[in-house]
């Protein structure tokens, strides 16, 4: 994600930009920094005796303002940037800001292009060095290749030539007051005020400061100075836009008009998804070059072990399914806190996958470190850049959630199913177990899983009141089978963790073993059911689920008519291929869970007796 601020006008900006950096936090937390046009007397690069001055550091923005302190720089004119890692991991040298060759112009960036590694080949054969490992650096590389005396006239060349998603401001010493701002995909937004114009990721970085902001959208271009806003279309043609009036406070401005983080990260993916797909798959062809596997190497897999917990073990779920269905190699997965007591057999040829959305949780590195001593080769599915699962594998495929900030993992779970689909898609292809237009169908429909969430999200009110009228229920079974039956489990771990009540995720199959004796007038039973080959199957086990008094809540197929006439509630999810649909139905899941711990009144972002990444055994 990352949190941008910059400043332009009569006032110091070093404070201003620190400030707004804190209040983007949320937005990323592994490393900070700020470049500011310095009116110190040394003058190197600029006219009038400025240069532009950057102090960065790995860590929390704290740590990066105690040596902007030290170092005492200042000015009217500066830009900030709070990381979340996605390329390079979290240190001082990949810390944004990035400088040009000649340290006159300095960028901050949101988002991944994904040419960058073609753009730094060309940009080095011109004689630019790069010094970190971001995908950022060609940025400024480009402005200066492409730089003639318009900071401006460069940038809109610059996005012209990336592929990816993002935004983009930079300033230069060659034009002081003056900051230029470009918005790919990613959220840009003005500030503007008597005292000089802001730009942010997001309004609360600089609410304290305005109140009346310009929304900056995809491939427009905007220049501030401390008196003026111009605002560009994508041929460079100026566009009058009004300013609106902000009436949030501060606290909810963060939580971006969300009550909870963890309804914000619900929303959010759609984002994290497309995310993730990003750089993957591009234009229809599958790319995985971060699993550092070789074709024939793909070809030799006898078998994948995959380990994780809670959440991230039904993500891993998920991916046995896609990946034996398509792949056709038997998928083990194991709870990491099991897998590392059990005396594991590590074979020749199978491929070793540790999921973790904290990167930190101590069974799964246990279990890591165990089967590296046995000979396994590791690759790890993360979110966090640099933590230490992705330090200790051999390779990593990183999620592009965002930081999640609720406890309870929404987002980060939406981009490991996506991440097991891409492997699972990629390896079948490899290894041609998936016809061409079977594998192109899929593609197709991968493509749009993005626009599908965003369009269960719209119903968010719908399973409200659902929630609104079930929520005093005691006993909560979630059923599914197949695909259905890890997000039942993850609804049911939802549930629990959030609201405090007794939740089952069972195979709906598997009811009649035992699990049917809880069922009575207490009890809601939500069936994961959408079309499929399992269908007809959970249809009567509903149905006797209710014969036996239980309140029942499916969640069913945009064309399903049939399902009315047992349910008690029905929520309807966009068509998708049987094995894509458990990225869609976890959505409704997920936004129920919610509404039933807000009824109880619950703290659903800090539940009771749990933490974000669990680093004791
Ligand atoms: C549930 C949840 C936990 C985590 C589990 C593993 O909402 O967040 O169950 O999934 O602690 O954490 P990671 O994925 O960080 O290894």
């Amino acid at each position: 994600m990352c949190g941008i601020v910059a400043y332009t006008g009569n006032k110091k900006c070093k404070d201003i930009l620190i400030k707004g950096l804190k209040r983007l936090e949320y937005r990323g937390y592994d490393s900070a920094g700020i470049a500011i046009i310095s009116d110190s007397a040394a003058a190197r690069s600029g006219p009038a005796g400025l240069e532009i001055k950057v102090v960065k550091e790995a860590g929390k923005i704290n740590i990066m303002e105690k040596e902007a302190g030290v170092l005492k720089i200042d000015g009217n004119c500066g830009i900030g940037h709070t990381r979340w890692a996605t390329h390079g991991e979290p240190t001082k040298i990949n810390a944004h800001p990035h400088l040009d060759g000649s340290g006159s112009i300095a960028v901050v960036h949101n988002g991944i292009i994904e040419n960058y590694a073609e753009l730094k080949e060309e940009l080095r054969k011109n004689g630019h060095k790069f010094i970190s490992e971001t995908d950022t650096e060609v940025l400024p590389h480009l402005l200066e290749e492409y730089y003639n005396g318009s900071l401006l006239a460069a940038m809109q060349k610059t996005i012209k030539k990336i592929k990816g998603s993002g935004t983009i401001v930079a300033i230069s010493s060659r034009q002081p007051g003056e900051i230029i701002g470009a918005r790919i995909t990613s959220p840009l937004v003005v500030g503007i005020s008597e005292d000089g114009n802001f730009l942010a990721s997001d309004i609360p970085a600089i609410l304290e400061h305005t109140r009346n902001f310009i929304v900056i959208n995809d491939f427009e271009t905007v220049r501030l100075t401390a008196d003026r806003v111009e605002v560009f279309d994508r041929k460079g043609k100026v566009i009058k836009r009004k300013p609106f009036k902000v009436n949030w406070d501060i606290g909810s401005a963060e939580k971006g008009g969300y009550d909870d983080f963890m309804l914000k990260e619900i929303f959010e993916q759609p984002y994290g998804v497309e995310e993730t797909m990003r750089g993957r798959l591009i234009d229809g062809e599958l790319s995985f070059n971060e699993l550092g596997l070789t074709a024939e190497q793909i070809k030799n897999l006898k078998k994948i072990q995959i380990i994780a917990c809670g959440t991230s073990y039904h993500a891993a779920l998920i991916g046995k399914q896609v990946i034996e269905n398509w792949v056709k190699i038997p998928v083990e997965v194991d709870f990491s806190s099991e897998y590392r007591y059990r005396n594991p057999i590590v074979e020749d040829n199978c491929l070793f996958m540790a999921i973790t959305q904290s990167g930190e949780t101590i069974d799964t590195l246990a279990a890591i470190r165990e089967a590296k001593s046995r000979g396994a080769k590791i690759v790890a599915i993360t979110n966090v850049v640099g933590s230490t699962v992705a330090r200790e594998s051999n390779s990593v495929i990183y999620t592009h959630a965002g930081p999640e900030i609720g406890v309870c993992a929404t987002k980060t779970f939406t981009a490991q199913i996506m991440v097991m689909y891409l492997i699972g898609l990629y390896f079948a292809r490899t290894r041609g177990s998936v016809s061409k237009s079977e594998l192109h169908k899929i593609i197709s429909e991968l493509k749009i899983i993005p626009q599908k969430i965003q369009n269960i999200l719209k119903g968010a009110d719908k399973i409200k009141q659902i929630a609104d009228k079930t929520y005093k229920h005691t006993c909560f079974l979630f059923l599914g089978r197949i695909y259905g039956l890890p997000s039942a489990m993850e609804g049911a771990l939802k549930l629990k963790e959030i609201s405090y009540i007794h939740a089952e995720g069972y195979p709906a199959g598997e009811m009649k073993h035992g699990p049917i004796a809880l069922t009575d007038e207490n009890t809601v039973v939500v069936g994961i059911m959408p079309a499929g080959s399992v269908y007809e199957k959970i249809l009567s086990n509903i149905q006797e689920v209710k014969a036996r008094k239980a309140t029942i809540f499916s969640i069913i197929s945009q064309k399903d008519k049939n399902t009315k006439k047992y349910a008690d509630y029905i929520f309807k999810i966009p068509e998708t291929l049987e094995e894509l649909y458990a990225i869609l139905t976890i959505i409704p899941i997920q936004l129920y869970s919610y509404y039933i711990a807000k009824n109880l009144k619950r703290n659903v972002d800090q539940p009771r007796n749990l933490a974000k990444s669990v680093t004791v055994e």
